[in-house]
C-alpha cells in the first residue's frame, strides 16, 4: 500500500521542476506505474464486489428453489409427511450392459438393458412357460371384452361440462401451437386416421374451406366437436381404424389369488426393488389378447402431470374435483404370455432419441406412432418371447428420491400382429408425484403399517 503513495510524492516533484534530460522515462514510467495500481486496486475491488454478490444471489437462488420444491403447492404444510419413503431406480449403466438379478430362489435372470430413455429392461424367463398358460387361463376364464369400444362418447358432454369456448379447445388440440389442426392432432384418443381418412371427413363435413387439408380457428369453429363421431358413425368404422384392437380383462393378485398371480407380484416388487406395499396399493393385472390383425398405436402408459392433475389411484384420498386426470403409472411391467407367430413386437419409436418433439413423430407421411403401417421406422422393437418380461419408467426421477415428470421417450405401442395371436400382461405400479398425495393413500389403505412409519420419522427407506 505504500508504493502508490511514493509514487505520487516522486510524481509531484518531477512535476514542478524542468526534468534532467535522463528523467523523462523514469517520469513516465513512475506516473504510469501509479495509475496501474490505483486502478488496478480499483478493479479487483469491484471484481471481488461482483463475485461476493454472485454467491449471495447463488445462495439465495438455490435456498428459494429448495423451498419451492420441499413445500407443495397443494398440501398445507402442517399435513405433511416425512419424507422417509426413497424410490430406488434401477442403473441401466448402457446399453446392452446386462446384470444378474436374484428375483426367485434356486435361478438367477439376467436383466439386460435395452435402452436408457425410457429406462427399460427386458428379463428372458421372467415367467415359466407353466406360469404363462395359468395367466392365460385365468384371463380366459373371467372373459375378455373389447379394450375400446368402436366410438368414444361423451367427449361433447365433457366440453359442456368443462363449459370450453371453440377457442380454447382449439388451443387445446393445437399442440405445436401453429393454427392449423394437423391430423395428429384432431381425435387423438379413438379413431386413428390418416392424413387421407381426414381429408375425406373434412371434405364430407365441407369444414376445409381452404381446402388445404388442415382446420384453421375460423374452420374449427363451424365444426361441431361431435360431428366427426356422427359423420364416422354413419360411414361405419372398422376395428383396425381404432386407437387400439384388443380385448382386455384383469386379474387380482393380492390375498386369496391364485398362486401364481400373487408370487408374480412378489417377483415384480424384487424387480422393481420398489416398496411392496406400493406395489400391492397398484393396479391388477391386466391381460390383454390381440388377435391377428390387433395392434395398438403408440401412446404414452401414463401421462404429463401438471399441478392441478389427478392420479386416478389416488383421487378419492386426496379429495379433489380436478377434471385433469391420469392413471400414474411409474412402471409399467410388461410379459409376454406366447410366442407370436409372426409381428406383434413392442415398438419403441423414439427410445434413446436425441430429442423428443410430437411434430416430427409424422413427417413426410410417415407417422411414427402408427404400428400399423410404420413399426419398422421405429427406433427400437421388442419381439415377443414366451415367458420374457421388459420393464420401464414412464416418469423420471425428480432427483430426490421420488417421481418426477413424465418421460415422453417412453413412448410404445404394439406392433399389427400379422400372423397368429398374441397375449400380454401388464402390471402397472402407480405412485403419485405428489409425495404427500401418495402417502395420505397409503396411509388410509394401510392405517396399521402407517401408523408405524408416521411415529418413527427417522426410519430410512420404510417400506410403507
Ligand atoms: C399396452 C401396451 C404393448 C404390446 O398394453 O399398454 O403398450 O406390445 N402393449 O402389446
Ligand atoms: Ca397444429
Ligand atoms: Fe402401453
Amino acid at each position: 500500500m505504500m508504493e502508490p503513495q511514493d509514487n505520487i510524492e516522486e510524481d509531484d516533484t518531477a512535476a514542478s521542476a524542468p526534468p534532467p534530460r535522463s528523467l523523462p522515462r523514469q517520469r513516465v514510467s513512475l506516473q504510469k506505474s501509479s495509475v496501474c495500481s490505483r486502478s488496478y486496486f480499483m478493479v479487483v475491488m469491484v471484481f471481488f464486489h461482483v463475485y461476493i454478490i454472485n454467491v449471495i444471489a447463488l445462495l439465495l437462488y438455490v435456498h428459494y428453489n429448495n423451498d419451492t420444491g420441499a413445500s407443495n403447492p397443494q398440501t398445507p404444510a402442517d399435513s405433511g409427511f416425512p419424507r422417509n419413503m426413497h424410490l430406488p431406480r434401477i442403473e441401466g449403466i448402457r446399453v446392452g450392459h446386462v446384470q444378474k438379478v436374484s428375483l426367485v430362489p434356486g435361478k438367477v435372470h439376467e436383466m439386460k438393458t435395452l435402452s436408457l430413455k425410457p429406462l427399460l429392461f427386458e428379463i428372458p424367463e421372467f415367467l415359466s412357460e407353466e406360469e404363462c398358460g395359468v395367466v392365460v387361463h385365468l384371463a380366459k376364464l373371467k372373459g375378455l371384452m373389447e379394450s375400446q369400444v368402436m366410438v368414444p362418447e361423451g367427449q361433447e358432454e365433457l366440453n359442456q361440462q368443462l363449459n370450453l369456448s371453440p377457442e380454447e379447445i382449439f388451443n387445446f388440440l393445437d399442440l405445436n401451437q401453429d393454427g392449423q389442426l394437423q391430423p395428429h392432432e384432431v381425435l387423438r384418443d379413438g379413431i386413428w386416421l390418416t392424413s387421407e381418412n381426414l381429408k375425406e371427413i373434412y371434405d364430407g363435413l365441407k369444414v376445409d374451406q381452404d381446402g388445404n387439408g388442415l382446420l384453421n380457428l375460423e374452420e374449427f369453429r363451424h365444426l361441431k366437436s361431435d360431428a366427426f363421431q356422427r359423420f364416422l358413425l354413419q360411414r361405419g368404422v372398422e376395428r383396425s381404424q381404432l386407437v387400439r384392437n384388443s380385448r382386455h380383462t384383469w386379474l387380482y393378485q393380492g390375498q386369496g389369488a391364485h398362486q401364481v398371480l400373487q408370487d408374480l407380484r412378489k417377483r415384480v416388487t424384487h424387480l422393481t426393488r420398489l416398496p411392496s406395499s406400493l406395489v400391492e396399493l397398484s393396479e391388477p393385472l391386466q391381460i390383454v389378447r390381440y388377435e391377428q390383425g390387433g395392434h395398438y398405436h403408440a401412446h404414452h402408459d401414463s401421462g404429463p402431470v401438471y399441478p392441478e392433475t389427478a392420479c386416478t389411484h389416488t383421487r378419492l384420498a386426496a379429495n379433489t374435483t380436478s377434471p385433469f386426470q391420469t392413471s400414474c403409472r411409474y412402471i409399467t411391467v410388461l410379459f409376454y404370455l406366447n410366442n407370436v407367430e409372426e409381428g406383434g413386437e413392442t415398438t419403441f419409436p423414439v427410445a434413446d432419441n436425441r430429442t423428443y418433439e410430437e411434430v416430427s413423430l409424422i413427417q413426410n407421411d410417415v407417422d411414427l406412432l402408427d404400428t400399423r403401417k410404420h413399426c419398422d421406422k421405429g427406433n427400437l422393437r421388442v419381439k415377443p418371447i414366451k415367458g420374457t418380461a421388459v420393464f420401464w419408467y414412464n416418469y423420471l426421477s425428480d432427483g430426490r428420491g421420488w417421481v418426477g415428470e413424465q418421460d415422453e421417450y417412453s413412448l410404445h405401442g404394439g406392433c399389427v400382429v400379422t400372423r397368429g395371436t398374441k397375449w400380454v400382461a401388464n402390471n402397472w405400479i402407480n405412485v403419485d408425484p405428489d409425495y404427500q398425495r401418495q402417502a395420505r393413500y397409503q396411509q388410509d389403505k394401510q392405517p396399521e403399517i402407517y401408523a408405524i412409519v408416521k411415529d418413527n420419522a427417522t426410519v430410512p427407506n420404510v417400506d410403507i
